[in-house]
């Protein structure tokens, strides 16, 4: 005689388990007759059971015990929502007892993921991890499934909403860079360790995630070059926006004739661009493939409900797999090891802001630097003088990095400049 009812155990009842019970709260009967059978959360994991909950749960279902929820051979389902990568353990455990996985988790799909599919193929189960990248928007399932008639070229997205949320809180109500942080931590956006979003780890996690949908690749998530916004200042906000620009964390995937191209870091994007439109904790991901030429995923990156909305709707998946017995093959399996291609080998237009004194010869020693290494100026402001010392903004045409870098060891040695303050790439109008 077939189930009832699907059980599953959640650990976590934290921002995104919240918005998982909610949900589940909310449309529960649409969501069990979408699965085709009832679904039951029977035990809920977390550290302190006397917590204050914002979802009303029965206090008999919380548990400080992993084991009341991995050895209990009745439930089915681990959705997995405390995050980090000490849980890689309850993952494996859960696996080999033949349980589906559930996960939001970014950090250990992407340094541990291809291990673990690999355990779950061999229990023969599977992980489900939509909500680890783009939060509410639908991601891993169109990569691997709606564009799987595609050779994709390119990705470029804005996948970490604490940093879009803070840029944009910096750019138009011009906030410092901590209070915008404080209001990111206080809706929910930002990982237990923030520097993760700070630093871009954790939209090199996603990409990393993406970038091996993508190019059906094996890429470790150390491949992917990474630079954050903590340095990020105010002005730089303000004369990228006097130049036509806005400043976003974007992170870029490309499939090169030499390799993949995988990097995260600030970049200047203009104000025409519709990458530019996306605000807050909004996330979006522009993907190009040879058939369907571009297209756009745009939403909320971050945050209970919209995260909690991907999770339920891998739940949904996953249980019919179990009640309708479904073909459950994964497909990440057959993907292969690609070479890296360098930042130094790619191209990009640059912008630069630097501390000048503020006396004959400066530019001309700029523009000297410049064109012994080949890189073209666009656009060079120098900004009202004080005290002898001034200060100059230029964006450089698209030039070799190494090129630039070349260019900027120079400048670094000349005598008329005081400081180089920022430096970041563009994109290009
Ligand atoms: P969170 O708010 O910090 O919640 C973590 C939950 O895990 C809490 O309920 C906590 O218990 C429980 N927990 C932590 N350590 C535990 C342990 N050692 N044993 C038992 N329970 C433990 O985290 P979150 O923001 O919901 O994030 C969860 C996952 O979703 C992470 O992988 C994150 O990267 C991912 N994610 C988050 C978002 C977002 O917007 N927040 C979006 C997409 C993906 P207590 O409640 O008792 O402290
Ligand atoms: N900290 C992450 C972000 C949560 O801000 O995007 C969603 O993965």
């Amino acid at each position: 005689m077939g189930k009832d009812s699907v059980q599953v155990g959640l650990l976590g009842l934290g921002t995104v388990g919240t918005g998982v019970m909610q949900i589940l709260q909310m449309n529960g009967k649409q969501i069990s007759s979408r699965a085709g059978i009832d679904i039951v959360v029977k035990k809920i994991l977390v550290r302190d059971k006397q917590k204050f909950r914002a979802v009303k749960v029965d206090p008999s279902l919380l548990t400080t015990e992993a084991a009341e929820i991995l050895e209990d051979p009745e439930i089915d389902v681990v959705i997995e929502l405390i995050g980090g990568l000490d849980v890689r353990w309850y993952v494996e455990e859960a696996l080999k007892r033949g349980k589906f996985i559930i996960t939001a988790n970014k950090d250990l799909m992407a340094t541990a993921g291809a291990a673990l599919l690999r355990l779950a193929r061999d229990n023969g189960r599977n992980i489900y991890y939509e909500a680890s990248v783009g939060g509410g928007i639908p991601l891993i399932r169109p990569l691997k499934h709606s564009l799987g008639a595609n050779k994709i070229v390119r990705i470029v997205g804005i996948i970490n909403g604490t940093t879009n949320y803070i840029l944009t809180r910096m750019d138009l109500a011009h906030l410092e860079f901590a209070e915008a942080l404080r209001e990111a931590q206080a809706k929910g956006f930002a990982e237990q360790d923030p520097s993760n979003d700070l630093e871009g780890r954790d939209a090199a996690y996603k990409l990393c995630i993406l970038a091996n949908l993508a190019f059906n690749s094996n890429l470790h998530c150390d491949s992917v070059y990474v630079e954050g916004i903590s340095n990020l200042q105010q002005r730089d906000i303000i004369y990228a926006r006097e130049l036509g620009f806005t400043i976003k964390l974007l992170a870029i995937g490309e499939e090169l004739p030499e390799g993949l191209a995988l990097r995260v870091h600030p970049a200047l994007v203009p104000l025409t661009h519709p990458l530019a439109g996306v605000l807050f904790e909004n996330n979006a991901l522009y993907v190009e493939g040879n058939a369907i030429g571009e297209v756009m995923f745009y939403g909320p990156g971050a945050g209970a409900m919209p995260t909690g909305s991907s999770v339920v709707a891998d739940l949904i998946e996953v249980v019919r797999n179990i009640n309708h017995q479904v073909e459950n093959g994964i497909m990440e399996i057959s993907f292969q090891d690609k070479n890296v291609v360098p930042p130094y080998e790619l191209a990009s237009a640059f912008y630069l802001r630097m501390q000048a004194k503020d006396q004959p010869g400066v530019f001309a020693g700029l523009a000297n630097a410049f064109s012994e290494e080949m890189v073209s100026l666009d656009m060079i402001i120098q900004k009202r003088s004080s005290e002898g010392k001034a200060e100059i903004v230029l964006v450089t045409h698209a030039a070799k990095e190494k090129k630039f870098n070349a260019a900027l060891a120079k400048i670094h040695k000349f005598a008329g400049i005081m400081a180089i303050n920022s430096v970041y790439r563009v994109i290009p109008k």
